[in-house]
């Protein structure tokens, strides 16, 4: 396991004029629609203690008004605390002086935003160097940069034109591409892909996770999407009324789910699609003679061969070492509590 790259503990987040008063009564358990009718004041978040690993992604997931966008802001610090502590490597973010956060800020983290944040006259090459120039590196050096990040975005040839005359989708590349120039350990990425197109918005996720394999950033990303949750989640964060209710891996979340809120959001998930074999093989039977497939397939993709053979499966590791079982047995447990 990774080290713990992010350390929330204790987070509360109370919106109005005399904030830290309603402390207390949060912690004798006033929740957000009580503390809004009563008192007057927003309960953003209540108690949040997360450990988000490095180079994971960390999902959050929530309704609307559910506090993502509270929780993420507070790990650059653009929205402080009422009380409570956000450690990243260790240094407590919310202790930072100015000079330290704005340092924090521009070297450590790079953010990417829904609606894209692109200045509209300005080209892609310009939009991309930004957080470089402000770093104050060279001219040379930052269009050098740039266009490293332009070419992994698949962008290659757009860098002269300017943000309106590209899709959504590209022009959210040029964001991901501008976050990544300065490259930052951690990227926040608040509901980045959540404006665009299904088709489009699935290639994104598809590009961000295979940038993923060699980048290896922490990922803070939120989403209201539980499929988008599941596809690039290592960990899903599950958020109600500024309430951290859950957080755990995908199969975790669609297997365990902690109450009703979280039942909600999963009822309707094809499970066979989304878990992995792995996430139900049978541990104590390895056998040796059966046809394999491998720990990371989906249940759904190890269907057909089950059916045809009627056979025991085989589960494999990625070295081919067999590692368990998966037979109609296990398979139909997960179908019928659906
Ligand atoms: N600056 C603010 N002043 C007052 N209330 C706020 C402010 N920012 C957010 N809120 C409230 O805090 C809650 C969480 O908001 P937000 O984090 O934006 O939710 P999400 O991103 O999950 O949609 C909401 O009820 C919202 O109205
Ligand atoms: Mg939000």
């Amino acid at each position: 396991m990774n080290k713990v790259k992010i350390k929330i503990e204790n987070l509360y987040k109370i919106f109005g004029p005399k904030a830290e008063n309603y402390i207390q009564v949060v912690r004798d358990g006033t929740d957000k629609d009580e503390l809004l009718a009563k008192y007057n004041h927003v309960l953003g978040l209540d108690n949040i203690n997360l450990d988000i690993y490095d180079q994971s992604i960390q999902v959050v997931m929530g309704l609307s008004g559910s506090g993502k966008s509270t929780l993420i802001r507070h790990i650059n610090r653009l929205i402080e605390p009422t009380e409570g502590v956000v450690l990243v490597d260790d240094q407590d973010v919310t202790r930072f002086d100015k000079n330290e956060l704005l340092d924090f800020r521009r070297t450590r983290t790079g953010m990417v935003f829904q609606r894209f944040g692109l200045f509209p006259h300005q080209n892609i090459i310009e939009n991309v160097k930004l957080g470089l120039s402000i770093k104050g590196v060279d001219k040379s050096e930052s269009n050098e940069t740039a266009m490293y990040w332009i070419d992994k975005v698949g962008l290659n040839g757009f860098e002269f034109k300017f943000p309106n005359q590209l899709s959504g989708g590209m022009q959210q590349r040029v964001g991901l591409a501008r976050a990544l120039a300065t490259d930052p350990d951690i990227l926040l990425m608040d509901e980045a892909f959540s404006a665009l197109d299904p088709l489009i918005r699935s290639d994104m996720q598809d590009q961000l996770l295979d940038l993923q394999k060699n980048l290896k950033k922490t990922i803070v990303f939120i989403t209201h999407d539980l499929d988008e949750a599941l596809k690039l989640g290592d960990s899903i964060a599950i958020l109600n009324g500024g309430k951290l209710v859950q957080n755990g891996k995908p199969e975790d979340i669609l297997l365990n789910p902690a109450d009703d809120y979280v039942e909600k959001f999963v009822q309707d998930v094809n499970r066979a699609k989304v878990l992995k074999v792995k996430s139900i093989m049978n541990k104590k039977n390895q056998p040796n003679d059966a046809p394999k497939i491998n720990m990371n397939d989906s249940i759904e993709s190890c269907l057909p061969t089950i059916l045809e053979t009627r056979a025991t499966l085989s589960v494999v590791d990625d070295d081919n070492n067999i590692i368990g079982s998966i037979s109609d047995k296990e398979v139909a447990s997960i179908l019928r509590s659906n």
